[in-house]
């Protein structure tokens, strides 16, 4: 059992309320998962190359609105330690010159998408997975501990983290996920030039066209550039 400290009991009704988009919500995770690549950067690499030769980290954002989001990674993974630490709220992180520094952070964030979430996590070198699930009704009701499971015997060269939201507060509708898509192509250009990143929403990988002629001539529809030559 993981102990929830007693503001974050008090605090968690009022997370679904806070001035949010979807947008900055779902990419709270995938800076996780980068964050967490960055941190490990060395090990990871590492572990993709004898995985295979196109290994790197990858994201993967699945979304219906019959009430899953699902964000898997397959960053570092967290120990029973790490998973405690990420789950109070008002900790700092160890690494504030990360990623996040001023967001929402994974907690806020599920909530504000969904009353029952859970988090599967294995990290590179350990033979424990584990489970822990947020049931915001529950919290709010005063239960104070978290329900954790662990999964012993898993292969210590797995590492991922998987973080599923159900019992949504808010539906994304057509325009809402093509502008999620948007935000995240933005947000992550950076890693997706770099080529460390593969991101994919809704089983479509996500990209950043640096041609801003080619935007004008999708745009035209004519498929023609109508800036440089
Ligand atoms: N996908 C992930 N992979 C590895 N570690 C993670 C992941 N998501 C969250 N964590 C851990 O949980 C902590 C808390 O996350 P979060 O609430 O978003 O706050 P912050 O990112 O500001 O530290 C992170 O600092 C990190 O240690
Ligand atoms: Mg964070």
């Amino acid at each position: 059992m993981i102990a929830i400290p007693p503001f974050l009991i008090r605090d968690i009704n009022a997370f679904r309320r806070l001035p949010c988009t979807p947008w900055h919500a779902i990419a709270e995770f995938v800076d996780n998962s980068t964050q967490s690549y960055f941190d490990h950067e060395k090990e990871l690499k590492a572990a993709y190359a004898a995985e295979g030769d196109s290994t790197k980290l990858t994201v993967s954002i699945a979304y219906d609105k019959d009430d899953i989001l699902r964000i898997a990674d397959n960053a570092m993974g967290m120990s029973y330690d790490e998973l405690e630490r990420a789950m109070h709220v008002a900790m700092p992180p160890r690494n504030t010159k990360g990623r996040s520094k001023y967001g929402m952070g994974l907690k806020t964030a599920a909530c504000w998408i969904g009353d029952v979430w859970t988090v599967r996590t294995k990290k590179l070198g350990e033979t424990v997975e584990h489970q822990v699930t947020v049931d915001v009704k529950k919290i709010a009701d005063g239960s104070a501990t978290l329900p954790h499971k662990e999964i012993k015997g898993r292969p210590a060269k797995d590492h991922f983290t998987i973080v599923e939201i159900r019992k949504h507060n808010r539906v994304f509708h057509g325009r809402t996920l093509g502008r999620i898509k948007q935000f995240l192509s933005s947000m992550y250009r950076q890693d997706f030039r770099s080529g460390v990143l593969n991101l994919l929403w809704r089983g479509e990988p996500v990209t950043w066209e640096d041609d801003p002629d080619r935007f004008l001539s999708d745009a035209a529809g004519n498929g023609r550039s109508l800036g440089r030559v």
